[in-house]
């Protein structure tokens, strides 16, 4: 039984606008906590449908400690499953997708039907097998981004389509494909990952070669990104007559986001050239970057001709698991309409230099001198939006299973 109390008394620990108390960063049992009360209890960013490309196939991930599985039907359907056996738990698909007519388990080969229907099975007789199917995990489909949450009860998730869908809709995620994708072990919290992941205030130093097109900085009015008045007022020009929308829209766990590249800049890439011939935004160029990202673990950008999909998963109190994926047009030829590296090159050395500042991170925090320090505004207004999240998150949980508020 985790100690709720324990955690409960470090987030009340906490000064106003400034990072979390250390064990918070490194302790197995918030650790542990972080996996129930905030990868349990959030909506996740799975995948996308354009992984799961054609009827009877699947696509499964883990989240934090649990394994789960989407499947596409003969019909179209999408659905998830906590993807653990209903004999003895094994897990049944293992990470990654492909197409499959029915799900069996590889310990002792019990069939599931794509919607979950257990339909074989070596039993007894008197064995039920309408009781023994996969069970169910929650499942939104946003202009075909797949979300997923654990819980029983999944936090509320109408506002949230309603600020993404338009904006991100004109991308046509469902006619893309995943042309790359890869991982990187961090020796760092995923707090710790996710604040280096939500500021730029080390970007300038830190990423020399991102700096190029990306516009560094938060406007004092909240906006993602600063950009000269005129060059602004262009961009969104341009934008409006492509018919996209720019928000900005937030909600207790998103950001959305679009916003302009640094002047003569088109994609994020190293040389800010669009990295594919085949748009996923049909007629645009010049359009920017739409940001969306997603407490706890998530952000993706979105430009004219592709979607990167950064995601980072907790392995342990120490240890986090990034994921990367960049989406482009399905009908895209590798070697003819783009070239892996110049697509991949600029978020690699990115996520590279960025590994090594969480892992610089955690080795402070670890230590005995380490004194919760104050987030600089604006730059860091979306860490301390994170962090005051993660802390809310866990006080509305650990209320809800001690009936004892703060
Ligand atoms: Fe799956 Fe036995 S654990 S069939
Ligand atoms: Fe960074």
């Amino acid at each position: 039984m985790l100690d709720l109390e324990r955690i409960r008394d470090l987030v009340n620990q906490r000064r106003p606008g400034h990072t979390l108390p250390q064990e918070l960063y490194n302790s197995p049992e918030a650790f542990k906590f972080d996996l129930d009360a905030i990868f349990g209890q959030s909506w996740i960013l799975a995948g996308f449908t354009c992984e799961i490309p054609r009827p009877r196939g699947y696509l499964a991930v883990t989240i934090g400690g649990s394994p789960v599985v989407i499947t596409r039907d003969g019909e179209g359907v999408y659905r998830a499953f906590h993807n653990s056996c209903r004999h003895r738990g094994a897990q049944v698909c293992a990470d990654g997708s492909g197409g499959r007519a029915r799900l069996t388990c590889p310990y002792h080969q019990w069939v599931y039907d794509l919607d979950g229907r257990l339909v074989h099975a070596r039993m007894p007789e008197t064995f039920d097998r309408a009781e023994h199917g996969l069970r169910p995990v929650h499942l939104e489909n946003v202009a075909g981004a797949l979300f997923v949450c654990l819980a029983e009860t999944p936090p509320s998730f109408a506002r949230f389509r309603a600020d993404l869908e338009p904006l991100l809709a004109p991308h046509r995620l469902e006619e893309a494909k995943i042309a790359f994708q890869n991982t990187l072990v961090e020796r760092g919290n995923w707090k710790l990952v996710m604040e280096n992941a939500r500021e730029c205030y080390h970007c300038g130093v830190g990423h020399p070669e991102l700096c190029l097109t990306f516009p560094i900085g938060v406007s004092a009015d909240g906006h993602f990104a600063l950009a000269p008045d005129s060059h602004y007022a262009a961009f969104a020009a341009r934008v409006e007559e492509a018919g996209l929308g720019i928000g900005p829209f937030a909600g207790p766990w998103w950001q959305v986001e679009r916003f302009p590249l640094n002047k003569g800049h088109v994609g994020l890439t190293i040389d800010g050239a669009l990295a594919c011939r085949k748009l996923m935004v049909e007629g645009a160029g010049d359009i920017g970057s739409l940001r969306w990202a997603i407490e706890p673990h998530s952000f993706c950008h979105s430009t004219a001709d592709t979607t990167v999909y950064f995601s980072a998963m907790p392995t342990a109190a120490g240890e986090t698991v990034v994921t990367c994926k960049w989406l482009v047009h399905k009908d895209a030829v590798e070697g003819v309409d783009y070239d892996v590296e110049h697509l991949t090159a600029l978020w690699n050395v990115t996520n590279l230099q960025d590994r090594d500042l969480v892992e610089v991170n955690q080795r402070g925090v670890n230590s005995v001198g380490y004194v919760p320090g104050p987030y600089s505004l604006p730059d860091e207004a979306y860490v301390l939006a994170f962090a005051d999240w993660y802390c809310d998150k866990a006080m509305d949980y650990i209320a809800a299973r001690t009936g004892v508020d703060a």
